[in-house]
């Protein structure tokens, strides 16, 4: 299997932390674990973006240089993934020294490349700082940014161009070749009739800004934003593992994963950026949609933040994952609200599994004194449910379906709730003429948990180790432990505590 490198968009460091980004974080996080428990070699990349103007504006409001200021607030950044229970490989931070020589050497390859493709010009333009973009009269409302409700600031400045036009006819081939370079297909079609329409030369560089990485050959210059930001993906691989070169060994291989909002960037411009640099562009871009909360886009601008670390707080990084996948179809906008996080932990969590595994504890306890019985000879019920599970998810996690694999492991989950309600272990143990099938019924019962745990390892990290221990089972996530029949000796097997106790959360600000 070639490796596999998934990276989430860098974060703006001078924004708010809020469930938006958590949700790309927890998508890759679980399809980087997923491609691991396959025995993949996997890289996950995520970080943060300092070069922002706006990092600039209020440093210096607050009287503190802007490296002093972005040092200070990137630790929110930091936090994010760990208190998610995600483990980046690496953590980048755009004003890396690493990161910056990259950069330079990048732009200084487009320019030697022979086709002219940096050149100097002039632009006049309306620029939206929030979207660190320039905007068109067509795409104001009321003359505002309709993201960020402000109105655009008027520049005109000489800068230089990267010859984005040129490639117009490479990038609709390659829309054409890889009917899955972008996902889902709508998105690609978006991006595929924006190139159609044709493409504007942009500018890589800003004059008279002194926060960011200079331009090598007119160092009175700085790359623009983007310019810098999307080189990280590159570049992270140069120095993250000090004296390693990782690149000949994850690029091209990359997934990157983002929402619908920062498209024409990764999916227009940055192929065209690495073409004209001499790299392969990205095996895959994945384009989810915006987490919804009341009607409305989370974000700082329109003042409903919602603190994923408050989520976590409360409900633990099981229960958030748990909800990021699942409340929303990945790769559609959708509506979730804070209160479904409550409504998931208790009904689904607490009860479908939690209940699940305190029921087959008790009766393993209560019914052979702790012992997990023989496996059984013949298949059963429970055996054909298991049977096409690692496959079915592997599928759908291989095309990002996120919420489509959560949902197949539910249909087991609730297939074994079923079971044990169908088979009735309790009027099974009143004559011992049913001992065998007893047996059975309960040697099921823990094998079923015991994979439905580990294909849930990705998602749950934490209660997929609570269940397998209190299963008596080793914690091996390997995925070929998706199937029937692999369930161990065990025995001391007692009920285990709940899953998900009932938490009381009166204070959660909406
Ligand atoms: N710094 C740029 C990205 C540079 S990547 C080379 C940026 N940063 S951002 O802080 O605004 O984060 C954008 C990303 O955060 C989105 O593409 C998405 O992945 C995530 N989300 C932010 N708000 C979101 C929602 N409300 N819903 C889903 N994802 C959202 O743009």
């Amino acid at each position: 299997m070639d490796p596999y490198y998934v990276t989430t968009p860098i974060y703006y460091v001078n924004s708010t932390p809020h469930i938006g980004h958590a949700y790309t974080t927890v998508a890759a996080d679980v399809f980087a674990r997923h491609q691991r428990q396959r025995g993949r070699d996997t890289f996950l990349l995520t970080g943060v973006d300092e070069h922002a103007s706006k990092v600039a504006r209020v440093a210096e409001e607050q009287g503190l240089a802007p490296q002093e200021y972005a040092d200070r607030i990137v630790e929110a950044w930091r936090a994010l993934p760990a208190r998610l229970g995600v483990a980046p490989d690496f953590f980048i931070r755009t004003s890396d020294e690493g990161h910056k020589r990259f950069v330079q050497e990048f732009l200084e390859k487009i320019r030697s490349n022979g086709r002219d493709d940096i050149y100097q010009g002039v632009y006049a333009g309306l620029y939206c700082v929030g979207c660190e973009a320039f905007k068109t009269e067509a795409e104001l409302v009321d003359g505002k940014c309709p993201e960020h409700d402000v109105e655009p600031e008027r520049i005109e400045e000489r800068n230089w161009f990267f010859r984005l036009s040129a490639y117009q006819e490479q990038l609709l081939a390659l829309y054409d070749e890889r009917p899955d370079f972008v996902l889902p297909a709508f998105r690609a079609n978006e991006a595929r009739s924006f190139i159609a329409g044709g493409l504007q030369d942009f500018s890589i560089s800003r004059e008279g800004l002194s926060w960011g990485i200079p331009i090598p050959w007119d160092p009175a210059q700085v790359a623009y934003v983007w310019a810098d930001a999307l080189v990280n993906y590159l570049s992270a691989l140069t120095y993250a593992r000090p004296g390693e070169d990782l690149i000949p060994r994850y690029w091209p291989g990359v997934r990157h994963l983002l929402a619908k909002d920062i498209l024409r960037f990764h999916c227009v411009y940055w192929p065209a950026m690495l073409l004209a640099a001499g790299y392969d562009v990205p095996r895959q871009l994945f384009v989810h949609g915006y987490l919804l909360l009341d009607d409305r886009k989370i974000s700082k601008s329109r003042g409903n933040v919602v603190d994923p670390l408050e989520l976590v707080d409360v409900y633990g990084a099981d229960a958030v994952r748990f909800w990021c996948a699942r409340s929303v179809s990945f790769g559609q906008d959708g509506t979730a609200s804070v209160d479904g996080v409550k409504e998931r932990y208790e009904r689904e969590l607490g009860n479908d599994l939690g209940n699940l595994l305190s029921r087959t504890t008790a009766m393993v306890a209560r019914y052979r004194d702790g012992a997990v019985p023989q496996a059984p000879d013949a298949g059963s019920e429970v055996g054909a449910m298991l049977g096409p599970l690692g496959a079915d998810i592997a599928d759908r996690l291989d095309a990002f379906d996120l919420t489509g694999a959560l949902e197949r492991i539910w249909e087991v989950v609730r297939g074994l709730n079923r079971h044990v309600e169908a088979t009735a272990p309790w009027q099974l143990a009143k004559d011992d003429a049913h001992a065998e099938e007893l047996d059975r019924v309960l040697y099921d019962l823990v094998d079923g948990l015991r994979a439905v745990a580990v294909a849930l390892a990705a998602y749950l990290p934490e209660t997929t180790e609570r269940i397998l221990v209190a299963l008596g089972q080793p914690v091996v996530l390997d995925w070929d432990e998706v199937a029937y029949g692999r369930a161990r000796p065990a025995s001391g097997v007692e009920p285990a505590p709940p899953l998900f106790p009932r938490v009381d959360e009166p204070t959660l600000a909406a």
